[in-house]
């Protein structure tokens, strides 16, 4: 089984409703290690030789968290530019990362039409994700088709926990239980 390392950004996660849900599905996992940067790190003071250690270890890096400001919350992106060090994740000599693979699972208040030409958001939401996926790549790890829940804040309780259930299969390693189209 993969050993997966969960960056978990949520800046309230007493307030989270979905993303709450998740991380206790990936923490009831053997093979699964939960670092909850805003419970570890409240000061933004990021210990990088031990989130170095536990990035070594990983075959599987997940980055989850709510999307803010159409990215990442500020200590994840803090995370990344003070642990993703040259020569150690990117670089000619940095190879520590190679062949991870890295999977973003993210939510969004925004419900799916918000993220279009005509709606609120005004771009489909992978135009704002190249950022992600190009740090994954100059750091030589292998992308993943992103997990995405839209509306999360209304979404049904059956599509939270379908959706709960296909991250947990997703973190176990399984194929989904059927078809899934956030
Ligand atoms: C500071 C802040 C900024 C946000 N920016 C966005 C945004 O840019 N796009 C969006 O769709 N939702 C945005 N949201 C809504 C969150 O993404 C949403 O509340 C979250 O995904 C719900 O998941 P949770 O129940 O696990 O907290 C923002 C929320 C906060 C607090």
């Amino acid at each position: 089984m993969s050993r997966v390392l969960v960056l978990y950004a949520h800046s309230a996660p007493q307030a989270s409703r979905v993303n709450r849900q998740m991380v206790a599905a990936a923490r009831s996992l053997p093979n699964v290690t939960v670092n909850e940067l805003y419970e570890l790190y409240p000061d933004f003071v990021i210990d990088v030789a031990r989130e170095q250690a536990l990035l070594a270890e990983a075959d599987l890096i997940v980055m989850q968290h709510p999307i803010q400001w159409y990215g990442m919350p500020s200590l994840q992106k803090e995370w990344l530019d003070q642990v993703l060090e040259h020569g150690w994740a990117y670089g000619k000599n940095g190879n520590m990362l190679k062949g991870k693979r890295f999977l973003l699972a993210i939510t969004t208040g925004g419900g799916a039409g918000a993220y279009s030409a005509q709606g609120e958001h005004g771009y489909p939401l992978a135009a704002f994700l190249p950022p992600y996926r190009q740090t994954a790549v100059l750091c030589k790890m292998q992308w993943l088709e992103p997990l995405v829940m839209h509306g999360a804040r209304q979404a049904d309780e059956a599509a939270v926990a379908a959706h709960v259930d296909a991250y947990r299969r997703m973190l176990e390693g399984m194929p989904p239980s059927a078809p899934f189209h956030p």
